[in-house]
């Protein structure tokens, strides 16, 4: 039998803890894949003090990170610190010191991850990060390895399981936004501050590194277009329900001319396909590639122990060579990829609105009236009688033909504008398109 592998796990948190528990309890298994052992030898988090209860000698914990940066005997280091600092310094240090890393830190990666990687090749290095995009999904190796003949066409995807959890328990439990984010962070779905996950900035994060690994090219992440979940109401989603569809945030990329139009947005999937009923915490990816068809990717997304999953498939990845040969040959957010040209913000597509209006004669033609105007043709409209209204308004829904999606905001703008609405009118897309590719 090979010398044992030596790895040292920085962070001791949610999956740093995950992480030291599955090394531990799963050792057989893990070394018959790695084919030699793989042991923790030193840990490193903020609190040495905190009892975590993991199979681990008091003597291994320490503060400091040069305990496994200029540890000799470690080969591999698994950063598991959250946010841009110490975190970067942390991962330069390991680098600089020799060491593979693997991370989980997503938000690292989608803002310095050319640099990070551009480091590791200089020094002959790897990083790997299977779990910073899907937790337990293996879509990175999915997209990397097994899908490499293909030309990527289009990734569609829900990648946050805390604003996942919130819409399909807001759907369930006809229960109000305000009252299911409480629920999500009494239950632990959703953080004390939960901002990244309900306004998109982490799903748009993953979108970002899925888009370099599926289309070779670099985006930085504040260029896509955003909109949370925060603005979802209930009625929403039961006038989405009244019409066969359920709301849901999807992350988008596909290939559009020589551009990627991409967005990180609440959208309406029909009920019965693979994305409306991806529910709670649970994360979902659909690619297109040009030779395999279409591909669904479905599992949970977060999480101690489904994260230390991944974690622990990219150790082994890293000890038996995979990581490095995959790093090697295919470029991965190397600092010269091309830049993405996002765009075009143009797409024709359904589109589902709903204006709160005075309940009085004449303003469902006004409204139709604008948007016949802009050349956007209606498929449907819902308007139940008076007795739902309120004063903010009846809720009056229109869901349109296939049309220019910037026609449609302008249209709504003006409806907004003619003041016949009562506050921000809504205007979501509907994701009709699933059908079996060619
Ligand atoms: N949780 C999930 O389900 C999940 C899923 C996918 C990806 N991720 C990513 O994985 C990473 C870790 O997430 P987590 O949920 O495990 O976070 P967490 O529970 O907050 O744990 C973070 C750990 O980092 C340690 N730490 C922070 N600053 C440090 C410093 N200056 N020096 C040494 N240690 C320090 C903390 O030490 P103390 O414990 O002593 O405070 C803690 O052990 C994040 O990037 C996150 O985005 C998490």
């Amino acid at each position: 039998m090979n010398e044992p592998v030596r790895v040292g796990v920085v962070g001791l948190g949610t999956v740093g803890s995950g992480v030291v528990r599955l090394l531990v309890d799963s050792a057989d298994h893990i070394t018959r894949h790695a084919g030699r052992k793989i042991v923790v030898e030193r840990a490193v988090c903020r609190d040495v003090e905190k009892d975590r209860g993991l199979p681990l000698a008091a003597d291994r914990i320490s503060s400091d990170i040069h305990d496994i940066s200029r540890d000799p005997s470690i080969s591999v280091a698994v950063l598991l610190v959250g946010g841009l600092e110490p975190a970067r310094s942390m991962m330069i240090d390991l680098l600089e010191h020799g060491k593979d890393v693997v991370t989980a830190n997503k938000a690292l990666l989608a803002e310095h991850g050319p640099e990070l990687f551009e480091l590791a090749r200089r020094k002959g290095r790897s990083i790997a990060f299977e779990p910073a995009v899907a937790g337990g999904i293996p879509i990175v190796a999915a997209i990397s390895e097994c899908l490499a003949a293909n030309r990527i066409e289009s990734i569609r995807g829900i990648l946050n399981g805390t604003s996942n959890f919130i819409l399909s328990t807001m759907e369930e439990d006809a229960a109000d936004y305000a009252e299911t984010l409480a629920r999500a962070q009494a239950e632990g779905y959703a953080e004390a501050d939960p901002a990244m996950d309900v306004d998109g900035t982490d799903a748009t994060q993953k979108l970002a590194i899925l888009a370099h690994l599926a289309f070779g090219v670099w985006v930085p992440w504040g260029d896509i277009p955003r909109t949370g979940i925060e603005e979802i109401d209930l009625d929403l989603i039961r006038f989405a329900g009244e019409l066969g569809y359920r709301i849901r945030l999807i992350a988008v990329a596909r290939r559009a001319d020589d551009r990627l139009a991409m967005r990180v947005a609440p959208a309406l999937v029909k009920i019965g396909t693979p994305l409306a009923e991806t529910h709670g915490a649970y994360n979902a990816v659909s690619i297109i590639g040009d030779a395999v068809g279409r591909m669904f990717f479905h599992g949970l997304g977060a999480g101690q122990m489904p994260t230390a999953s991944a974690v622990v498939a990219d150790i082994i990845d890293t000890v038996v060579g995979r990581t490095a040969i995959t790093f090697r040959t295919t470029g991965v957010l190397d600092a010269d990829s091309p830049a993405a040209r996002i765009g075009p913000a143009d797409i024709e597509e359904r589109s589902f609105l709903r204006f709160r209006v005075a309940d009085k004669p004449g303003v469902l033609a006004q409204i139709t009236g604008i948007l016949g105007e802009h050349g956007i043709s209606i498929a449907s409209v819902i308007q139940h009688d008076a007795a739902d209204a309120a004063e903010s308004g009846v809720p009056l829904v229109i869901m349109t033909h296939a049309c220019q999606s910037q026609a449609v905001q302008r249209a709504v703008a003006a409806i907004d504008a003619a003041g016949v609405t009562r506050g921000k009118s809504t205007c979501l897309s509907v994701l009709d398109d699933w059908t079996p590719a060619k």
